[in-house]
C-alpha cells in the first residue's frame, strides 16, 4: 500500500526553526525566502501546488490567487484580521480561512491604552524636548490632560474592545460604545450603548476596534470627524481603511480634532511624503498591535495548529468560514 501523500504547504512568512520543524514533520513545505510579503505572482507560484497556505494577515489572497491554487484547502492567517482574504471566493472554492483571535487581545488592548495615555500626556512631544536638550521648553510645554473622568468611546465592543474597556475603567474613564450589537457582553465594565453620531459627540477619546468589512470601510470620514469635539482624540489600532485618512489630515490641520494615534494606516508602510508624517499632533506606529514576544509566539502556534488541523480534515480551533466544513 502506498503511504498517504503528505500535504504540501506554502509558508509566506518568516518562522523560527522549531515552528518550521512542526510543519515539516507532517507536510512538504515551500518557504517564501524574499523580504516582506511575496508579490502576487510569487504567491500564485507558491500556492499553485499547495494544500495549505500560512501567511500574514496583510498578505492579499484574492480570487486570482485562490483560482490559481486548485488543491488549496486552507488559508491560515497569522493574525486576527482576515480582510486580506477574498472570503466569498474562498468559501465558494471550499477553502477554509483561519485566524488567531483571542491570543492577541491583551497586547492590542495594552497598546491602545498606551496610546490614549501618550496622547493625553503629550508623551512624544515631551520626549522630543528631553532628548533634544530643550529641557526648559519641555517644562513649559502645553499641559496634558487627565484621563480620569473623561469619556472613552469604543467603536466595536468585541474581544479587544472589551479588554480596552476594562483597562480604561481601571483608569477611571467612563465608557460608551457603539456596535452592531447593542448589548455589552456580560463581563464588560459599566458602559452605555450610543448611536455612532452620539458617541462621537460626547467622547473625549474615540477608539476603533472593528473588523474591516464593507460597512466599516471609511466609517470615520469628514462628516464623523466634524461631530467630534475639537478637544477629542482618535485612536486606531484596527484597520487603516476604517478611517478616511485625507479627511483626518484635514481635521487635524484645521484643529477640528486635537490629535490622533494610529497603529494602522490606509496604506502600509506609510509613503514617506504622506502629510500625516508631518503633523505634530499625530502618533504613528508601524502596525505593532500584537508585537510582543509572548503574543507573537501564541499567534504563531495557533496559526500552525489551525493549518495542521485543517489539513488532517479536522475542525481548526479558529475558523472564519465554518460553513465550508458542512
Ligand atoms: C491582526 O492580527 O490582524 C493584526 O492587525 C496583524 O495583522
Amino acid at each position: 500500500m502506498n503511504p498517504p501523500e503528505r500535504p504540501r504547504v506554502f509558508v509566506a512568512l518568516r518562522l523560527q526553526s522549531d515552528a518550521k520543524a512542526r510543519i515539516e514533520a507532517v507536510c512538504d513545505v515551500d518557504y517564501f525566502e524574499g523580504q516582506g510579503l511575496p508579490s502576487k505572482s510569487e504567491l500564485i507560484a507558491g500556492v499553485a501546488k499547495a494544500d495549505g497556505l500560512l501567511g500574514s494577515a496583510q498578505l492579499p489572497v484574492d480570487s486570482d490567487v485562490l483560482a490559481a491554487a486548485s488543491k488549496l484547502r486552507v488559508v491560515s492567517n497569522f493574525g486576527v484580521g482576515f480582510d486580506n482574504v477574498d472570503l466569498d471566493a474562498a468559501t465558494k472554492g471550499g477553502v477554509l480561512v483561519c485566524n488567531t483571535p483571542g491570543v492577541l487581545t491583551d497586547a492590542v488592548a495594552d497598546l491602545t491604552l498606551g496610546l490614549i495615555l501618550a496622547l493625553a500626556r503629550r508623551l512624544p512631544e515631551a520626549e522630543r524636548f528631553a532628548r533634544d536638550g530643550d529641557w526648559q521648553r519641555g517644562a513649559r510645554m502645553a499641559l496634558g490632560t487627565d484621563v480620569r473622568g473623561k469619556t472613552l468611546g469604543i467603536i466595536g465592543l468585541g474581544r479587544i474592545g472589551v479588554a480596552v474597556a476594562e483597562r480604561a475603567h481601571a483608569f477611571g474613564m467612563s465608557i460608551t460604545f457603539h456596535d452592531i450589537f447593542r448589548q455589552p457582553p456580560i463581563e464588560t465594565p459599566p458602559c452605555s450603548y450610543r448611536e455612532l453620531d452620539d458617541l462621537l459627540a460626547v467622547a473625549d477619546f474615540v477608539s476603533l476596534h472593528v473588523n474591516l468589512r464593507p460597512e466599516t470601510r471609511g466609517l470615520i470620514g469628514a462628516r464623523e470627524l466634524t461631530l467630534m469635539k475639537p478637544t477629542a482624540y482618535l485612536i486606531n489600532t484596527s484597520r487603516g481603511q476604517t478611517v478616511d485618512q485625507a479627511a483626518l489630515v484635514a481635521a487635524l490641520r484645521s484643529g477640528e480634532l486635537a490629535g490622533a494615534a494610529l497603529d494602522v494606516l490606509e496604506e502600509e508602510p506609510l509613503p514617506p511624503d504622506d502629510p500625516l508624517a508631518a503633523l505634530p499632533n499625530v502618533i504613528l506606529l508601524p502596525h505593532i498591535g500584537s508585537a510582543t514576544v509572548e503574543t507573537r509566539q501564541a499567534m504563531r502556534d495557533l496559526a500552525i495548529d489551525n493549518l495542521l488541523a485543517a489539513l488532517r480534515g479536522e475542525r481548526p480551533e479558529a475558523v472564519v468560514n465554518a460553513e465550508v466544513l458542512s
